[in-house]
């Protein structure tokens, strides 16, 4: 095999037997391709995309590209996981996991660090205090047995060569390609031994696919390679044109997160929260209908449980939070502003786009693969589109480390959130369609 006669072949859309690409990557596994090589080769695949037999390859070396859990009996329920494809405040994962336990589910979550402009679940998770997301895998199925649920990030044993894809992704403008993304969710979510898996594919502007048709095809794509190898995969496409929820920034989505489990909330997480986890249900086969699954979901949350839950998952990962303090035990930001309008109107679009690079320019989110991240700053708004507001009313709070970046976050609101004369926004609904693997869910309830 001679690496760039593979990459020359991929770029001039030739297409690649499954052993000449088994044995390119086999080969950078092995330290005989470079990161250079591999970096040119993700750039032929974005502009070229990949036949099923290639993906099928990619999805075989990066999944046994380290270990996979065989479920095993002895569990009180399926073990069933969400992945999300990623989008700006997106902490559904937080307060999911622990409802989903609630409901009866064993829930081995694998989650990710933030990717471009978007955040990661393992970066809010490390806000809270003391809470470790890396665990060896003995300790995540100590606690997951404990706990019902436990939430750590991809260990050097899950999927290796995702983890160093991944990485190169991120800082060579490769991630926005569906079969990278389908070979780098489904490999980890493979390997972790699951009776079924939701998929959250998000769709607008803040989403890695911004067009409908690039999430539909993003969506079929990992279902069908979900159901290939014998799990059952349900996605939803869900709105990303606008940020969900409030609160954007890793400590302030941990406190979100924890308000949603505790009742509170805005309506569009706690909505999703529960419309996931009734799919969670129905493909774990729990409950016989989607309805059935959302009538538990609201009962298990309206019990209390799942606060109190996630509070011992922290707690069994080695973080102090405190559902019973104001402020949950989270750290908080030195400085803080309350950004207003300066007219009256109707407000037609808040950009998630322009808010997640904010994160990042506040220093919540990574420029370098090394940076360290700093988990108190962020926003909040205090609009969603189709609010009316008046000039002087507030439009969110900046949270930052500095007076001086306070200014940088109120450019990025006033830059975020766009005031019409006229209530003209259309924004898409939470859930815009369900796609279910030909073996997904819906069986005899357990
Ligand atoms: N999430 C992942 O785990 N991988 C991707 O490629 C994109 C989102």
């Amino acid at each position: 095999m001679i690496p760039q006669q593979v990459i020359a072949r991929k770029r001039d859309g030739e297409p690649l037997s499954s052993g000449e690409l088994t044995g390119f990557l086999e080969a950078y596994l092995e330290g005989r391709v470079g990161d250079d090589q591999m970096a040119a080769f993700l750039m032929a695949v974005h502009f070229n995309g990949m036949s099923p037999g290639e993906l099928d390859a990619l999805v075989e070396v990066m999944l046994h590209s380290g270990e996979v859990i065989e479920p095993g009996g002895g569990w009180p329920g399926p073990r069933v996981d969400k992945h999300s494809t990623g989008g700006v405040g997106d902490k559904v994962s937080l307060a999911l996991a622990p409802l989903a336990a609630e409901m009866g589910m064993v829930v081995p979550m694998m989650s990710g660090r933030g990717l471009g402009h978007t955040g990661g679940t393992l970066d809010k998770l490390e806000s809270i205090p003391g809470f470790r997301t890396r665990i060896p895998l003995e300790e995540f199925d100590r606690v997951l047995r404990s706990t019902g649920c436990a939430m750590i990030g991809q260990t050097a044993e899950i999927a290796p060569l995702d983890r160093r894809l991944y990485a190169l992704r991120d800082v060579t403008a490769t991630v926005p390609s569906i079969p990278l993304i389908t070979a780098s969710i489904m490999s980890k979510k493979l390997a972790e031994g699951l009776d079924a898996l939701v998929l959250d594919v998000k769709v607008g502007r803040g989403a890695f696919m911004a067009r409908d048709e690039d999430a539909r095809a993003l969506a079929r794509s990992m279902t069908a390679v979900g159901s290939a190898r014998g799990i059952a995969v349900t996605a939803l496409l869900t709105a990303m044109d606008r940020p969900l929820g409030r609160a954007i920034g890793n400590a302030l989505e941990v406190r979100e997160a924890v308000a949603c489990l505790a009742g509170g909330g805005p309506d569009a997480l706690r909505g999703l929260c529960i419309e996931l986890a009734a799919e969670m249900a129905l493909a774990g086969k729990l409950v016989a209908s989607v309805r059935e699954g959302r009538r538990r979901a609201e009962e298990a949350l309206a019990g209390g449980g799942p606060v109190e839950r996630f509070a011992r998952l922290a707690a069994a990962q080695g973080g102090r939070l405190r559902p019973d303090r104001d402020g949950y035990g989270l750290p908080k930001a030195p400085c803080s502003e309350t950004v207003v309008s300066d007219r009256d109107g109707w407000v037609t679009a808040v950009d998630p786009l322009a808010l997640g690079y904010g994160v990042i320019a506040l220093g919540g989110g990574r420029r370098r693969q090394d940076d360290a991240i700093d988990p108190t700053v962020g926003f909040e708004l205090a609009v969603e589109v189709g609010s009316c507001i008046s000039r002087g009313d507030a439009l969110a709070v900046v949270h930052a480390g500095s007076w001086p970046d306070l200014a940088v976050g109120a450019g990025v609101v006033r830059e975020a959130v766009t005031i019409g004369a006229e209530a003209d926004a259309d924004p898409l609904p939470i859930v815009l369609e369900r796609m279910r693997s030909a073996n997904g869910g819906g069986g005899p309830p357990r």
